[in-house]
C-alpha cells in the first residue's frame, strides 16, 4: 500500500466545485450546454459539476491516452475514444481533471475546435502550471497546485485510487 497524504479534502472540493458551477449557470443562462468529460480521471468531477447545472444539459465522453509510462507522458496522444454525439454549433464545455504538461488539450482543442461547436471551454479541477510545455487556454480551474503527483477524485496513479473520495499526494 503506497502512502497518500491529503491535499485538498472532499469539502473543498465539492464547496469549489459549486463555485465553477454557479459560474456556468451565470454565463450560459438561457442557453443549453454540452459537457464533455476526458476519460477517465474527469468522471468524478463532471458527475458532480453536472448534477448541480440548472440549464439544459447533454453530457458526452472521450478518452484519450499519452504514450509514456508511469508519471511522465512522451508528448504523443491518441484518441482511444471519440465522443458520441456532433458537437457542431453547440455550447461546449470540455471538462478535464488536471492539466499538466498541457500535451493533452494542446493537441485535443484544435480537434474540437474543427468541429465547429458555438463556443468551446476548457475547465479543469488541477492545474499544475509549474509543469506546463505547451500554453493552453484554460477558462475555469479547481485548485491550483504544485509540481506533485496526485491521485484521488478520478486521478489514477498506475490505474488505482481513483475512487478516493479526496485529492491526495503519492508518496513515492
Ligand atoms: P498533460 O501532461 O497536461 O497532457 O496531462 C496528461 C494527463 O496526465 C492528465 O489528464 C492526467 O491523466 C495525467 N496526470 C498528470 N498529472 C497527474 C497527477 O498528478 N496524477 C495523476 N494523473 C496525472
Ligand atoms: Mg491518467
Amino acid at each position: 500500500m503506497d502512502k497518500i497524504s491529503v491535499l485538498i479534502s472532499k469539502e473543498a472540493i465539492e464547496t469549489r466545485i459549486q463555485e465553477m458551477a454557479d459560474k456556468l449557470n451565470r454565463d450560459y443562462e438561457g442557453k443549453e450546454v454540452h459537457l464533455v468529460g476526458i476519460l477517465k480521471g474527469s468522471v468524478f468531477f463532471v458527475c458532480e459539476l453536472a448534477k448541480r447545472l440548472t440549464m439544459p444539459v447533454q453530457m458526452d465522453f472521450m478518452a484519450v491516452s499519452s504514450y509514456g509510462s508511469g508519471t511522465e507522458s512522451d508528448g504523443r496522444v491518441k484518441i482511444v475514444m471519440d465522443m458520441a454525439d456532433s458537437i457542431r454549433d453547440k455550447h461546449v464545455v470540455l471538462v478535464e481533471d488536471i492539466i499538466d504538461s498541457g500535451t493533452t488539450l494542446s493537441y485535443l482543442l484544435p480537434i474540437l475546435a474543427s468541429r465547429q461547436p458555438a463556443d468551446l471551454r476548457l475547465i479543469t479541477l488541477l492545474s499544475k502550471p509549474d509543469r506546463r510545455k505547451k500554453e493552453v487556454a484554460i477558462d475555469d480551474i479547481g485548485f491550483v497546485i504544485p509540481d506533485v503527483f496526485v491521485v484521488g477524485y478520478g486521478l489514477d496513479y498506475a490505474q488505482k485510487y481513483r475512487n478516493l473520495p479526496y485529492i491526495g499526494i503519492l508518496e513515492v
